[in-house]
């Protein structure tokens, strides 16, 4: 590998590395397979969008040299986004709900962001972000976008964010060869699935693409109308409508509770040495009950969304 000019030339092809040990431990019938998002530089797959739309911005001449970039963010886009910023010399502020995990605030201070903390709505608890924190998450970062004439990158409706991840499935195929049947992605701006959904169907149209739920926020398997309940994997799992998700590209809902997604993250670091955070922990779990069900002998693709490292001031691995 030559000598790279920056750190963000090290975003992306990241490894897809085969679950032996794991399909093994569970006893399934069949291949799981993860893309190693985790291991981009600050720690998750949000550096893809973040080099995606900050590259595009420049390009369409919506942000200006040295002018402040802001963005609402459960943590990683804001951890990515602070890192391209500090790279590329933007100030960057990232408004984020206290129910996320301090590690989120403590790498976008490291890489020299302001990190602005919205109170949780008054029914909400620490570690469970609801569509009502992120309402108040929105109207923070709707006003300080105005008081500081900053660029807002709003990767909930911002298309380069599916685009910088119909990459990661682009990667997949070629790492795979082709080989894969299904793959399944939990939720947050929905652009992981959208991309990765979309570049399967355009490498193959009879790749099944599943959405990864939250049982208590169970929206798209259309149990999730009004009645959210709380869940602990951060990152996604509103409850609520994603803007730019094509429902067309759903083949189907797998659900998974808390302590699936924790015991999945478990696995996979004791069996396997990966080491993520709860999504990828449901990720796993998903990838299992599909092997258990419809997708019998059949090679699931997943993702590695972030590091274990971002969650140690939690329970997961206490
Ligand atoms: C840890 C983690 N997993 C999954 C997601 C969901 O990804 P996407 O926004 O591409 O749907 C996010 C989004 O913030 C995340 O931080």
């Amino acid at each position: 590998m030559a000598v790279m000019k920056s750190v963000l030339e090290a975003i992306g092809n990241t490894p897809l590395v085969e679950m032996e040990r794991l399909v093994k431990h569970w006893k399934l019938n069949g291949r799981i397979l993860a893309k190693l998002d985790h291991l981009n530089p600050s720690g998750s797959k949000k550096d893809r969008i973040a080099l995606g739309m900050i590259r595009e911005a420049e390009r369409k001449g919506l942000l200006k040299s040295g002018q402040t970039v802001i963005e609402e963010t459960s943590g990683n886009t804001g951890n990515g986004l602070a890192l391209v910023c500090s790279v590329l010399g933007y100030p960057f502020v990232a408004v984020m709900s206290k129910g996320n995990s301090v590690e989120r605030v403590r790498v976008s201070r490291a890489f020299g962001a302001r990190v602005v903390l919205v109170d949780q709505a008054p029914a909400s608890k620490p570690g469970e972000v609801s569509a009502a924190d992120f309402d108040l998450v929105t109207a923070e970062t709707e006003r300080l976008t105005k008081e500081l004439g900053a660029y807002c990158v709003g990767q909930f409706t911002n298309s380069d964010n599916a685009a910088a991840q119909e990459r990661t499935g682009d990667e997949i195929w070629e790492q795979s060869e082709g080989e894969v049947d299904a793959i399944a992605d939990f939720m947050g701006t929905g652009g992981g699935f959208t991309g990765i959904a979309t570049s399967m169907k355009r490498h193959n149209p009879s790749v099944r693409c599943y959405v990864v739920e939250p049982e208590n926020a169970a929206y798209y398997s259309g149990e999730c109308a009004e009645s959210f309940r709380g869940h602990r994997v951060q990152g996604g799992g509103y409850g609520r409508e994603i803007p730019f998700l094509d429902r067309s590209l759903i083949d189907g809902c797998v659900k998974v509770t808390d302590k699936e997604a924790m015991d999945g993250a478990r696995a996979l670091s004791g069996v396997e040495g990966i080491f993520g955070g709860f999504s990828s922990g449901a990720h796993a779990a998903a990838a299992r009950k599909l092997l258990e069900s419809g997708e019998q002998g059949k090679t699931i693709a997943i993702v590695i969304c972030d590091s274990g490292l971002k969650y140690l001031s939690t329970d997961l691995y206490s």
